[in-house]
């Protein structure tokens, strides 16, 4: 019931057409039920069955004239029901159709918007999968429950009123005995099926036991023979046998006793109805028609109620979707803008990462301990560590994908938490191994968040991203990427994503190994626009190229979530330690050996990520 007020409420906002919708559907049933009243007036007026004078409210020619021919009045409003009954029938599902497409529209709309505001955690929490299925399969399950269900469940639920109005008005007495008798047949159905069910199940069960001895025992031979058990594996699995066999011999006396007992019943029920019938038609207070009409109507009850008593089945399904997407939109993992949040418009002196401890949520080991780094205008600061040092986690409490767990990040002094979030973003560029294309144009692409820029500034970002000359080769700008950018060499991607990093123009820049995994050639080509697009930037650079890493004014060297050093190329060369180390592992190799490159860079994108 809970459930269904949960369906209900996608529902109220389109109550004006679902209102419309229901009351077609009650003229359905309304009209249906009064085609088959026409059968009572229909033989009644056949001669000679002696019910001339028993009129009763449901016979058309007592709303006649006297003298007038009843047939042609009959069969017009046989031809006007039907077409009344067919047309409301139409609009009707028309209309929840309608009503089921713009909940479905709603839902779509409302877990998007929902999903994408939730924070990095929510997307770690739950995959891509399962979230495009809340989109997609699960809101049409609930389409569905209201489009086909819920409208089967009120146009049958209103037949089957419209007939059991009509029974009670042909004969109450009659139907007084069905409401005594009906239940009790109800009953006994449900009682069979039942233990027909449970049968099945032991059924079931000892089939499986039977298999389990064989092959137990067959697989088993060696142990059974060497300790001599075969004689009690033979009574074991007889005693299986004999169980599996009783079983089947009471499903076949369930199974066949079933049937003679249900037509019994139904034979005794219509013997009955028989009795009873006479006797009302012999006192003349039934006519034949009555008769007729009432059977009739009786026979059309029972297609709703076999519907009905199905439906349930598939609403379930729907209401389980339509929990797991209210689940999913109470969660609220949104990060929101403080009520004081300032706006910042660019970077004017430094960042400073504060004593910044940081672990994520469900995970036990700190990821970063006590992190203290001031970032300078205009400086370049590279990082670098082995692959899982924190790199990558330090970078995101940057964009604040993340708060930190303790200590702070200031800009020109201001609390992050303390900045509008869409202005915090703004002023970085984030350049990350994989980049992520749109099914759309290299435009599209490129202005990617910056919509405002004209043509001539997106061909300039790419020309200063050496991405201008291979994108004219696949044709112009309006060339369609193809989804997440699969037509495209990596190193073409990066210098798309370099593109978009130049348009947006942010005055703080965040590399995170954006050319790892590049062959050389690419690597250079993607070195230079890096190098244009650092142009008067504040850069964060994460492992990378040694010769961006040469040029940093400070190279942080972070171990296992620590700074363990910070300094120039030159001083950090010169106190040896993990710095040293790292470099003498990884990169003299590839300057005394060119040939070996790729090698190196196979190997050394196996310690540095
Ligand atoms: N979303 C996450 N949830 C839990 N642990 C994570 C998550 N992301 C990264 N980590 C863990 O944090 C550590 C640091 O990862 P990361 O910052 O990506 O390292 P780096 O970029 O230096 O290679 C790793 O041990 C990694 O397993
Ligand atoms: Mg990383």
């Amino acid at each position: 019931m809970k459930d269904f007020r949960i369906l209900l409420k996608h529902v109220r906002p389109y109550a004006g057409l679902f209102a419309l919708a229901f009351f077609l559907m009650t003229l359905v049933g309304v009209f249906e039920a009064g085609r088959t009243a026409l059968l009572k007036s229909i033989i009644d007026l056949l001669p000679g069955n002696g019910s001339e004078h028993a009129f009763s409210r449901l016979d058309v020619h007592r709303y006649l004239p006297e003298g007038t021919n009843a047939w042609p009045v009959i069969a017009a409003l046989l031809v006007v029901f039907t077409a009344i009954r067919g047309f409301s029938e139409y609009i009707s599902n028309v209309l929840m159709w309608r009503v089921g497409i713009n909940v479905v529209v709603d839902l779509r709309r409302r877990l998007y918007e929902h999903i994408l505001h939730q924070s990095s955690e929510f997307f770690t929490d739950h995959p891509t999968n399962s979230l495009t299925s809340h989109i997609i399969s699960d809101s049409e399950r609930v389409q569905t429950a209201v489009s086909s269900l819920l409208a089967d469940l009120l146009r049958e639920g209103l037949t089957f009123l419209s007939l059991f109005a009509l029974v009670l008005l042909l004969n109450w007495r009659l139907t007084l005995l069905m409401l005594v008798i009906g239940p009790i047949v109800y009953l006994l159905t449900v009682r069979f099926g039942k233990r027909l069910r449970r049968i099945a199940h032991h059924t079931q069960v000892n089939t499986e036991e039977v298999l389990d001895i064989a092959q137990e025992t067959i697989s088993g031979s060696r142990i059974v023979k060497a300790f001599g058990m075969e004689r009690f594996e033979q009574r074991r699995f007889l005693r299986a046998l004999t169980d599996l066999a009783g079983t089947q011999v009471k499903a076949a006396r369930v199974v066949y006793l079933s049937s003679p007992i249900l037509e019994m019943l139904g034979v005794v029920i219509a013997a009955s109805f028989l009795l009873a019938s006479q006797k009302m038609i012999s006192r003349g207070v039934m006519t034949v028609g009555d008769f007729a009409a009432y059977i009739v109507a009786l026979l059309q009850m029972y297609d709703p109620l076999r519907k009905l008593s199905r439906i349930q089945n598939y609403f379930q399904q729907s209401f389980a979707a339509s929990a797991r997407i209210y689940a999913l939109l109470d969660t609220h993992t949104e990060i929101k803008d403080a009520e004081d949040a300032l706006a910042i418009t660019t970077l004017k002196d430094k960042i400073e990462i504060e004593n910044i401890s940081f672990k994520y949520r469900d995970s036990a080991d700190w990821i970063l301990k006590g992190v203290n780094l001031t970032v300078n205008r205009g400086e370049v600061v590279a990082l670098v560590g082995l692959s899982g040092a924190g790199k990558t986690t330090l970078s995101n409490l940057l964009m604040r994908f993340y708060d930190p767990t303790t200590g702070r990040i200031l800009i020109d002094g201001i609390d992050v938490r303390k900045v509008r979030l869409g202005s915090l973003r703004k002023q970085i560029g984030l350049v990350t191994q994989d980049v992520i294309l749109f099914n759309d144009s290299f435009k599209n692409n490129i202005a990617y968040g910056s919509p405002e820029y004209d043509d001539a500034s997106i061909e300039a970002a790419a020309s200063a991203a050496y991405a201008h000359d291979f994108i004219m080769e696949r044709g112009d700008y309006g060339t369609i990427v193809g989804e997440r950018g699969l037509k495209l060499s990596g190193g073409e991607r990066q210098r798309v994503a370099i593109a978009r990093a130049i348009l947006k123009n942010a005055p703080i820049l965040i590399l995170d190994e954006a050319t790892s995994s590049l062959d050389t050639h690419s690597e250079r080509l993607v070195q230079r626009a890096l190098s244009n697009l650092m142009q008067g930037r504040t850069t964060i650079v994460i492992a990378h190229r040694l010769t961006t890493i040469h040029r940093a004014d400070k190279i942080v060297v972070l171990d296992r979530g620590q700074i363990v050093d910070v300094g120039t190329h030159q001083e950090l060369m010169s106190r040896g330690g993990i710095y040293r180390d790292l470099y003498d592992l990884q990169f003299s190799e590839a300057i005394s050996d060119q040939s070996s490159a790729s090698a190196f860079r196979a190997q050394r994108s196996a310690v540095i990520d």
